[in-house]
Order: structure tokens, then C-alpha cells, then sequence
């Protein structure tokens, strides 16, 4: 399994994601993606759109702006609910959200003691808890949210430093980041907190415009901004962030099945596109973690080098967010069916993934370190990402074998420039051949061809480099580009 700090410095060097103002220092948890990060994210959005709009015939397209009313986040209980109540730990100054401690007991003999684990790490207190149960029979263990308060007099053990009974009186925090509109002071507007709100006070101009019935549903990519209490973990929690949702609005009476299809749908989406289905897994929200409209709500998890983590959430919404959006705007956002004069506030179902998660998640699936016997016989090992042909950044890499020759650099320009029409392709005459295979290796390149001296003087033919088996073909040069297209799709 790949280590954290494996994938940082891969992604540093070969150029796919930089800590942002970095020669300012950073800044607080913010990346920029490189230029290969650029197309890995790309292509990932074109998979998803084409998996989730161009080969549906009950999905829209959208793109709604950042900037909205605030009302729309009374509405959606974002000005209100967003409040984390956060504690400081007295001793180490370490800032939680109140909500996101969990609270070890383990009670052993007379001697009672407790454990405390830090946001979102529940699994962790529970696998804890496990271990300690094993390690000593006589541990009884439990574990549940901590209790940030006097009055039930449960001691509180700070995660970081271990002081008991530290923590200051939880405070409200809002996570919205807040910005001004214009030039008049006081006119204040949020930066969207997820992109899933700009699809439901846009759900009835699709509605008529696309003259849809129901089921259908609305797709939409774009960032959202969190002013997260705790980052970290690269790019897995950041205060800016990409999100790819759906909101699919359907009769209540269907919104469980839509619910199950959805998550079906999704995870046959990752496991489609590379990702191992052991590395998947599906957390089902218990009753006092879900929001309480929800009937139920479902996370993929996928095993990142921190461990099972949330990759994407899928939620049934039931009626909600329109019967909300309906009552702050003054605005009827029922649906009327004609043929049976039947009106309902349709119900939704959420499937909503962070992009930079997904990012992370498939180089995390890709990077491999291999053994392998070079051409003298000997062992050596490259490090590969084995990202699936539609996702890997660059397609082919052309490379002539003697960079010093003129017509053979000039067959390869064209080559590449050929090919350039249809795929990413990078040209690359700095090194020698098994050099610049590793480097292609490294970024996940599928096929590297080379333009050598019997390209030019003797069969016009290439070779052609598979990444994942290292085996070669000999090709005529005006086939590569067909060849090229059977495979990556
Ligand atoms: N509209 C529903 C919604 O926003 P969420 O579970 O808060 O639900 C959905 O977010 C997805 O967005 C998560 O599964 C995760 O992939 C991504 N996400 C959420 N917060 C994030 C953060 N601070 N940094 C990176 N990705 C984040």
C-alpha cells in the first residue's frame, strides 16, 4: 500500500499537485494542481459526466455560480446548521469540533480509563477499542460521540496531548466563508459550502426549459469552500474544494429504489474506471449521524493510504430541499403531473463525490512499485501508476532513439504532432531510452514509441512501449493513431 508521503512527493515531482503560493511558503492547506493534475482531473470530470449525463437519456447538465442569495442558505439550514460547535483544549490550544470527538472507555478491573479520538476518525476509535478488547480480555470497551459537557461530568482526554478535562465551553462556529458584494459595506454574500443549492433553485428552470418529467436529475461540477476547522491529509480535506453532484428528483414512492441504483451506479463507476472493489466499501449512516430528513444515507468508502475514508456520499433528501427552497422564496416548486393530476414535492436522491478525493483515490489505486529484470539481466524497480487508459493524463510519449539525429527527431516531431490531434502526447528527446521510460512510467503514460534508425532507413515502422507489461510491438507508423484509438477509451 502506498504511503502518504509516497504519493506528496510523486505528485510534487512529476508535476501533478504543488502546495499553492509555494514560493510565498504555502497557505494553509491549499494545493494547485499541475499540469498533469490538471488533465487527471479533467478526464476524471469527462468520465463522470459522460457516465452520468451523455449516456443517460434522465440527466441535465449544469453550471451554477458560486455567488448566490444568501437566503438560499437560511433555506438550506446552512447559516443555521453549519454552526460547529468547536472546544479548545486549555493545555495545548488544539482546536475540535465538539461533534467529531469520539470518546473511548475502556474500563479495566476498578481503574476506568478513556480515550479520545479525533473528527470524522470514528472507525478509529472503534478499531481502538477492538484492539484493546483483545489485547486484554478484561477490558470492557465502548465507544461513542464525546460528551463536551460539565454537567454530565465525563472526563474529557484531549487526542492531542492527553490533558483531561481541559476543554473550554463549545463555541459556534460557522464554516461558510463570507464575502462582500459590491462596494456597500453590510451587503454580504457566502461562498457556496457544496454545489448541490445552485441545483435546487435551479430545479424548475430545467424542469420547464428541458420540458422533463419525472425521474430526472441535474448534474453539476464546480468548487465549493469550507472554512474546515481541521485540514490535512493532502488533499483529502481542504477549505477549497471540487465537488461532482446530482440531485435526481423523483416520486417519493421511487426514492428508494433511485437510492439503491444510485449507489449501485456509482460504485460500478469506480470499479469500471480501476479501482479495485475490496478497496470500496459502503458505510451506512446510523440514526444519530444522519440529518433528520434523511431516510437513508450511504458513503463509498475507499481505502486511502489514512485508511477507509469518505470518497462520496449518497443521500435520500426526501423533499426537503424544495419544500424549504419553496417556503423562503415564496416560489411553487411542486411538480404537476397532467395525465394524473397528481401534484408532490419530489423527493432526491444525492449523489454527491469531492473530486479532489477522487483524484487522490485513483493515484492512490495506480501507484505501484515493481520488480522488474532490465535488458542486461539484472533486477531493477520502477515505480508505475497503472491509471485506467480514459484517466491517464498523458496517452503516448514519442521518443526518437538518437536525439542527435535530425531526420529521426524530425519523423518523431511529426509523429507526435500527428497524433496530437486526437490525445495528450508529450515528445521527449532529453534522455536516454530507459530513463525516459521511467519518467513516462512514473506519470502513467500508457504507450511510449520510439522512432528509431530503422523507422527511417530500413521498414518505417515504430515501437510501441506498453506501460503496465513493458512488452513491445513493431507498428507501421501511419497505423499508430487507429492503434492508439482502439485503446484508449
Ligand atoms: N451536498 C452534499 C455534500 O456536500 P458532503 O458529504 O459534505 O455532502 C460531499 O460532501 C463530498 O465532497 C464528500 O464525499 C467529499 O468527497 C467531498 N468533500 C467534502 N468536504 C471536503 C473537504 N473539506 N475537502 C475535500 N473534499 C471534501
Amino acid at each position: 500500500m502506498v504511503t502518504m508521503d509516497k504519493l506528496v512527493s510523486l505528485c510534487k515531482r512529476r508535476g501533478f499537485i504543488f502546495p499553492s503560493s509555494e514560493i510565498y511558503g504555502g497557505f494553509q492547506s491549499t494545493y494547485d494542481y499541475g499540469p498533469l493534475g490538471t488533465l487527471l482531473k479533467n478526464n476524471i470530470k469527462a468520465q463522470w459526466w459522460k457516465a452520468v449525463v451523455q449516456q443517460r437519456d434522465d440527466m441535465e447538465p449544469l453550471d451554477a455560480s458560486i455567488l448566490m442569495h444568501p437566503r438560499v442558505w437560511e433555506a438550506s439550514g446552512h447559516v443555521a446548521v453549519f454552526n460547529d460547535p468547536l472546544v479548545d483544549c486549555k493545555e495545548c490550544k488544539a482546536r475540535f469540533r465538539a461533534d467529531h470527538l469520539w470518546c473511548l472507555t475502556a474500563t479495566h478491573r476498578d481503574e476506568s480509563k478513556q480515550y479520545a479520538v479525533e473528527a470524522g476518525e470514528e472507525d478509529e476509535a472503534l478499531s481502538k477499542g477492538r484492539e484493546l478488547h483483545q489485547i486484554g480480555k478484561r477490558w470492557e470497551v465502548s465507544a461513542a460521540p464525546m460528551v463536551i459537557d460539565a454537567a454530565e461530568g465525563t472526563p474529557q482526554v484531549c487526542p492531542k496531548c492527553g490533558a483531561a478535562g481541559s476543554f473550554t465551553e463549545p463555541r459556534a462556529f460557522n464554516m461558510m466563508f463570507q464575502t462582500q458584494v459590491g462596494p456597500v459595506e453590510g451587503s454580504i454574500a457566502y461562498l457556496r459550502p457544496e454545489t448541490a443549492q445552485g441545483i435546487f433553485v435551479n430545479y424548475d428552470n430545467v424542469l420547464t426549459t428541458m420540458r422533463r418529467k419525472l425521474p430526472f436529475g441535474i448534474a453539476q461540477v464546480g468548487k465549493a469552500f469550507r472554512n474546515e476547522i481541521v485540514t490535512g491529509n493532502f488533499t483529502f480535506r481542504t477549505r477549497e474544494f471540487e465537488q461532482m453532484e446530482i440531485e435526481y428528483f423523483c416520486w417519493p414512492e421511487q426514492s428508494a429504489e433511485k437510492h439503491q441504483e444510485w449507489i449501485d451506479a456509482r460504485i460500478a463507476w469506480y470499479t469500471r474506471l480501476g479501482i479495485a472493489r475490496e478497496n470500496l466499501d459502503l458505510y451506512e449512516h446510523p440514526d444519530h449521524k444522519r440529518s433528520h430528513y434523511s431516510t437513508r444515507t450511504v458513503d463509498i468508502l475507499y481505502r486511502f493510504p489514512i485508511g477507509f475514508a469518505e470518497l462520496e456520499g449518497i443521500a435520500n433528501r426526501t423533499d426537503f430541499d424544495l419544500s424549504q427552497h419553496a417556503e423562503f422564496s415564496g416560489k411553487t416548486l411542486d411538480y404537476f403531473d397532467t395525465k394524473t393530476e397528481r401534484r408532490v414535492v419530489p423527493h432526491v436522491v444525492e449523489p454527491s463525490a469531492g473530486v479532489d478525493r477522487n483524484v487522490l483515490a485513483f493515484l492512490t489505486e495506480a501507484y505501484t512499485e515493481e520488480e522488474y529484470t532490465d535488458q542486461k539481466g539484472g533486477k531493477a524497480t520502477r515505480t508505475l501508476l497503472r491509471l485506467h487508459p480514459t484517466l491517464a493524463p498523458i496517452k503516448a510519449a514519442v521518443l526518437p532513439l538518437a536525439g542527435n539525429r535530425e531526420d529521426l527527431v524530425a519523423t518523431a516531431r511529426a509523429l507526435a504532432a500527428e497524433l496530437r490531434e486526437d490525445f495528450s502526447v508529450q515528445y521527449d528527446d532529453t534522455g536516454a531510452i530507459g530513463k525516459l521510460y521511467r519518467r513516462q512510467d512514473e506519470i502513467g503514460t500508457l504507450y511510449c514509441i520510439t522512432v528509431d534508425h530503422q523507422t527511417i532507413d530500413d521498414d518505417g515502422k515504430v515501437t510501441i512501449r506498453d506501460r503496465d507489461t513493458m512488452q513491445q510491438v513493431r507498428l507501421a507508423k501511419d497505423e499508430v493513431a487507429g492503434w492508439l484509438r482502439d485503446r484508449v477509451r
